[in-house]
């Protein structure tokens, strides 16, 4: 064969494998479309007024002893419904062990801490205010207090009937809310829908990355980018996380995969928010962790050079949503 054939058989095949390569990155794409709506649960339907009671639940510092914290205290919608410090303080300036975690997206949620604790968000939002480290305040008590105003005893009249305010009410409206807060589109999406000039190239190859060689994608999978499961990913540190639950070997220093959406505005990262940027929360996944008997099966050094976390970086910046403004509830007295 000559050379100039050879050239053009090399070009035909070149040009074939990379149409299949082409053909595999958009098909992964569809693996990561948005849900067209909310999934409520049949136990606490969606009503417009319960989303709207959970909104003041969330954000009224009566529900504290002190009457200076509520939920978005923590959970606050100018850090990524998050706060921006390594660790949460709670109660009398009370340093938790762990970072306050994103609420967005919780309604896909299935399991609620980084450890998984909680089974349903109506659970999981009765115990930040009990927590003597938290809002520190007993449910009876926090009861009482709601009782004491009147708009409040309306408002759950009004939405939950004779059942009227008790923890599980409260539960339920804080529930319903915190389901409503959801990730905006992003240009991710836009370019999953067909949008072609919606994300720059690095950040093209950055999700070739991490659903390729990165093996990001064998847990951040899914239109929120998690499986929700539970993984030991070799960070050091004592907080041996899902096992002091279960006491199964295979959970010691086991933590929730978190959703990656918004990521972009939740530094710092991890369940102890020892990463400052998202680099460097990247860059842990080359050495693949510390290695011990729990460390995930699904955790092996992978090979990335500088470029290619620049590109996963870029990527991940790609799913920072539009999100419509955060108007402050008014509070009933
Ligand atoms: C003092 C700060 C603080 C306050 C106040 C607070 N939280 Fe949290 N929240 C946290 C921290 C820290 C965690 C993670 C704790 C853990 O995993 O052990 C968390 C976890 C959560 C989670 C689980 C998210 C997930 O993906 O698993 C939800 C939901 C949540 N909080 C909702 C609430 C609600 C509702 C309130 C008000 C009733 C509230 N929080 C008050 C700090 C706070
Ligand atoms: C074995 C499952 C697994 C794999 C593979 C994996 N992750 Fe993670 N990821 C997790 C878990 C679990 C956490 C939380 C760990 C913790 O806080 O202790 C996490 C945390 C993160 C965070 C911080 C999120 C936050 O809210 O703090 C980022 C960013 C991240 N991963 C990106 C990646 C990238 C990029 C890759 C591929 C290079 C990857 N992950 C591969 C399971 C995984």
């Amino acid at each position: 064969m000559s050379g100039t054939k050879l050239f053009r058989l090399f070009s035909f095949i070149i040009i074939i494998c990379s149409t299949i390569n082409v053909v595999e990155a958009n098909d992964l794409k569809e693996d990561f479309s948005r849900p067209q709506s909310i999934p409520f649960p049949a136990s606490n339907p969606y009503t417009v007024e319960k989303a709207a009671l959970g909104k003041m639940l969330f954000f009224d510092p009566r529900l504290s002893r002190n009457r200076n914290m509520s939920c978005a205290t923590c959970h606050n919608p100018s850090f990524g419904w998050e706060d921006a410090t390594q660790t949460a303080t709670g109660s009398q300036n009370t340093r938790l062990d762990r970072h306050s975690p994103t609420i967005i997206n919780a309604a896909w949620g299935e399991r609620f801490f980084w450890d998984g604790r909680a089974g349903s968000l109506e659970e999981q939002a009765k115990g930040p205010i009990e927590s003597d480290v938290e809002m520190n305040l007993p449910l009876e008590e926090a009861v009482a207090r709601l009782k004491q105003v009147p708009r409040y005893n309306d408002w759950f009249s009004r939405v939950f009937g004779s059942e009227g305010i008790s923890g599980d009410t409260i539960a339920k409206a804080i529930a319903t809310y915190e389901r409503t807060i959801v990730s905006g589109q992003a240009p991710f999406d836009r370019w999953v829908n067909g949008d072609e000039q919606a994300i720059s190239n690095v950040a093209k190859r950055g999700f070739d990355t991490f659903v390729g060689k990165g093996k990001c994608a064998s847990c951040h999978t899914g239109w929120n980018f998690t499986d929700q499961k539970f993984y030991d990913i070799g960070l050091s540190g004592e907080d041996e996380g899902r096992y002091v639950l279960t006491d199964k070997p295979t959970d010691k220093f086991a933590f929730k995969t978190p959703s990656l959406r918004n990521i972009g505005q939740r530094a710092p990262y991890m369940h102890d928010g020892r990463f400052k940027d998202l680099k460097s929360a990247i860059r842990h996944y080359v050495s693949g962790g510390i290695s011990r008997a729990s460390l995930s099966e699904k955790m092996m050094p992978v090979v990335l050079t500088e470029s290619d976390i620049s590109d996963i970086e870029q990527f991940l910046l790609s799913l920072t949503g539009t999100d419509s403004a955060v108007s402050l509830p008014l509070l009933p007295y």
